[in-house]
């Protein structure tokens, strides 16, 4: 990458002038009903999630028996999205139920009867994932709680599905310091409660990954977890990943359950330290970060690392683009 080229369309997760990180609700409505988005690397994401799928199904994909409507839902309103933003990948030609699917970019066309199980290979959730970047979480309603029913997860950062599935929504997030206690929990069921059909919301969140690997799942953690250890500043620009997580909420009209889209993006600090607005911001960020967050975003072994790289490309003004 050329000095001052950095991937614009990189999705910083922090505001301009933004110096503190503490844990809120950090949901904004989406302009677009968009909950899906196809980037450079879609075809090589596409055959790792295919790829992982097949070896490991029950990390990847699990659902619960009563979920199956609603992913035909989920398959319905990703479709739609598909052929409205990206007519040029993606077309469906549709008699009375039954659906004829092409997706351009991998050549690949699959015919099914919309809302007949037995028309597809595979569950419809794990059908449609397996077409798009995100990983795809249906939260279905019920006793004013929202419950993770079904889900297909090929990237997570540092959950398992497999130990998630059935939970709700204070369950899962359990293991979040600070977040029962402030109330966030409570309050953030409350809103995601109201969610009302045609008017997704957004939000990201973030964590640095010692190496570029998409797949850092908690079964896996043996493999990437050691990453952390081999840190230093002088290698940090290139091992070192901000990752970032781009979340959409969209509640689905006729099962009332709710669509959790998760498409993660890496970007080297290297790179996100040609942007100086980035790197100030970021730097200051890590510095002030509560010691329960550092500890929880696994950071704890390689951030004073991160910190020192990151000082002497903010010392090295000559580097930066402005
Ligand atoms: C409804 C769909 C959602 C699902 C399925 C979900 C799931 C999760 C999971 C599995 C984790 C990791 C917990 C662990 O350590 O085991 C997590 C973390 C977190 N979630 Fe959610 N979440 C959802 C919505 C939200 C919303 C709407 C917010 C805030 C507005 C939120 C805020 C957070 C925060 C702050 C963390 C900690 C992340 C970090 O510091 O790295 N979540 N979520």
């Amino acid at each position: 990458m050329k000095k001052g080229d950095v991937n614009e369309s990189f999705p910083f997760p922090f505001k301009e002038n933004e110096y503190i990180y503490r844990y809120s609700n950090n949901s904004i409505p989406l302009k677009k009903s968009k909950c899906v988005e196809i980037t450079s690397t879609y075809s090589q994401e596409i055959k790792l999630k295919r790829d992982l799928l097949n070896k490991y199904p029950t990390r990847c994909y699990q659902s619960l028996p009563y979920s199956k409507k609603a992913q035909w839902e989920i398959v319905e309103l990703i479709i739609e999205n598909l052929i409205t933003y990206y007519p040029q990948y993606f077309e469906v030609k549709k008699n009375g139920s039954n659906w004829n699917f092409h997706n351009k970019l991998l050549d690949e066309k699959q015919e099914f009867i919309m809302g007949d199980h037995t028309s597809l290979p595979i569950e419809p959730l794990d059908f449609i994932g397996r077409h798009v970047q995100e990983d795809l979480i249906l939260m279905m309603q019920r006793d004013a709680n929202l419950y993770l029913d079904a889900g297909q997860l090929c990237f997570p950062a540092n959950w398992s599905l497999a130990f998630d599935i059935g939970m709700n929504f204070q369950e899962i997030h359990y293991p979040i310091p600070g977040f029962k206690e402030a109330g966030l929990d409570q309050r953030i069921l409350q809103f995601l409660l109201q969610l009302e059909p045609g008017n997704p919301w957004g939000r990201k969140n973030w964590s640095l990954m010692a190496g570029n690997r998409l797949d850092t799942s908690l079964e896996t953690f043996d493999q990437w977890g050691k990453g952390r250890k081999l840190v230093t500043k002088k290698n940090a620009g290139k091992l070192v990943h901000l990752r970032v997580e781009v979340q959409t909420l969209s509640r689905l009209s006729r099962s009332n359950g709710i669509l959790f889209t998760i498409h993660t993006h890496l970007l080297a600090l290297e790179e996100l330290a040609n942007k100086r607005e980035w790197l100030e911001s970021f730097y200051r960020i890590l510095k002030e970060l509560p010691p329960y967050i550092v500890d929880y975003k696994g950071l704890s072994l390689f951030k004073d690392a991160v910190i020192d790289y990151l000082k002497d490309r903010l010392e090295s003004g000559a580097d930066l683009d402005a």
